[in-house]
């Protein structure tokens, strides 16, 4: 068998950070303490331009990579995002998805739908506006996001996913307020469990809320039952209203680690190359795509860098990997 044909079936996932600014601070993310004034962004020229992106992503594309999923940072305030959409729409049978906090979702959705995008997935942490302004830290409304959301059902970005990560002690008790207005609205709302990505959210074991625990919060009101995945390897387990008011999601990234399935790779706005979350270092692409190295060169060297892969940083967590150096999720996106 030719090498690449296995490959291709173990990739089918990339994401692509296209800048690790954003114009919130979640706590679980970018703590103000660490992405104050005087922490160094990328640059401009640092950043790979629309077109490296989209002469990358076809690469990935014959390597098997069959979704995309646009992030940052927050990838709605790259400028002009929706050019990128348009290059990477017209590569055949791509799932092409983007990750947003939903901010400037109501005024770029119509663009966006326009430029080719498929479905998108909005961050949103609580219903009320006191403990959302406490976890994006940049006294955002909630209101705003929610109109993000309908903008963007609305115009056909569907299903539209919500992701909320929950935290001990902080949004526990938004639980049910999401669970109640999200039921029967069509868009699937997803409980994440809080993760220790990167090195400067603080992280402790004791603030994660199990997944187990919300699903019982979660039935003891509204019965719920499980659903088989959509796709082998497939990150959130799929669950549905027993009354049929529609499917919800929960990802135990934690407590029930998948590294064994995992299928993603990472590219960062300045075009490294993670093949882990939980990666230190990445490979440098943009040196080769500048350094004038032709299609097959990087086709060659991104397998390589695949086949060496051994990450499984979820299933190996304990106080040791704790300390290693982690890249931050805002730059390689969630
Ligand atoms: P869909 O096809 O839209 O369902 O995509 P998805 O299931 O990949 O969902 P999404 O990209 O929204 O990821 C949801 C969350 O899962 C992320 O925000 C992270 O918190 C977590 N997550 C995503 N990818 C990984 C991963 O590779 N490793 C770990 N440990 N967690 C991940
Ligand atoms: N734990 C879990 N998920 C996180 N995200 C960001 N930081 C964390 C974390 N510490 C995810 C959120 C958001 C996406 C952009 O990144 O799900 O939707
Ligand atoms: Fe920004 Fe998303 Fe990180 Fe929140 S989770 S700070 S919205 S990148
Ligand atoms: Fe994949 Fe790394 Fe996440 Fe495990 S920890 S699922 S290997 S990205």
């Amino acid at each position: 068998m030719n090498p690449k044909d296995a490959f291709q079936r173990q990739i089918r996932d990339l994401r692509i950070s296209v800048t690790d600014r954003c114009n919130f601070r979640c706590i679980y993310c970018m703590p103000k303490e660490f992405f104050g004034r005087e922490y160094e962004f990328l640059k401009r020229v640092e950043l790979l331009t629309f077109e490296e992106i989209a002469r990358l992503t076809r690469i990935f594309n014959t390597l098997g990579a069959k979704k995309v999923r646009i992030t940052g940072g927050e990838p709605l305030i790259r400028r002009d995002i929706e050019d990128l959409i348009s290059l990477l729409s017209t590569i055949p049978d791509l799932d092409l998805t983007l990750t947003t906090n939903g901010s400037l979702l109501a005024q770029k959705a119509s663009a966006l739908k326009d430029a080719g995008l498929k479905r998108v997935t909005v961050s949103l942490d609580a219903l009320d506006d006191e403990t959302f302004k406490a976890m994006n830290d940049v006294n955002f409304p909630v209101e705003s996001v929610l109109k993000g959301i309908e903008a963007a059902s609305e115009v056909g970005l569907n299903p539209v996913k919500i992701n909320m990560v929950v935290k001990r002690g902080i949004n526990e008790n938004s639980i049910l307020p999401m669970v109640r207005h999200f039921r029967n609205s069509g868009h699937i709302l997803r409980f994440i469990e809080y993760m220790d990505v990167g090195t400067t959210n603080g992280w402790r074991l004791d603030q994660i809320v199990s997944i187990n625990e919300i699903l019982g919060i979660i039935d003891n009101e509204f019965p719920i039952e499980p659903l088989e995945p959509n796709y082998q390897g497939e990150v959130a387990k799929r669950w549905v209203y027993k009354d049929g008011a529609g499917e919800i999601g929960v990802i135990a990234s934690v407590t029930s680690p998948f590294c064994g399935n995992c299928t993603r790779i990472r590219l960062s706005a300045e075009g490294r190359l993670y093949t882990c979350l939980f990666g230190t270092e990445g490979t440098d692409l943009r040196g080769l795509i500048r350094g004038g190295k032709t299609n097959d060169d990087i086709s060659d060297f991104i397998f390589d860098v695949w086949q060496k892969r051994n990450d499984r940083y979820s299933e190996i967590r304990s106080s040791k990997t704790a300390e290693l150096k982690r890249v931050e999720m805002s730059y390689i996106g969630g």
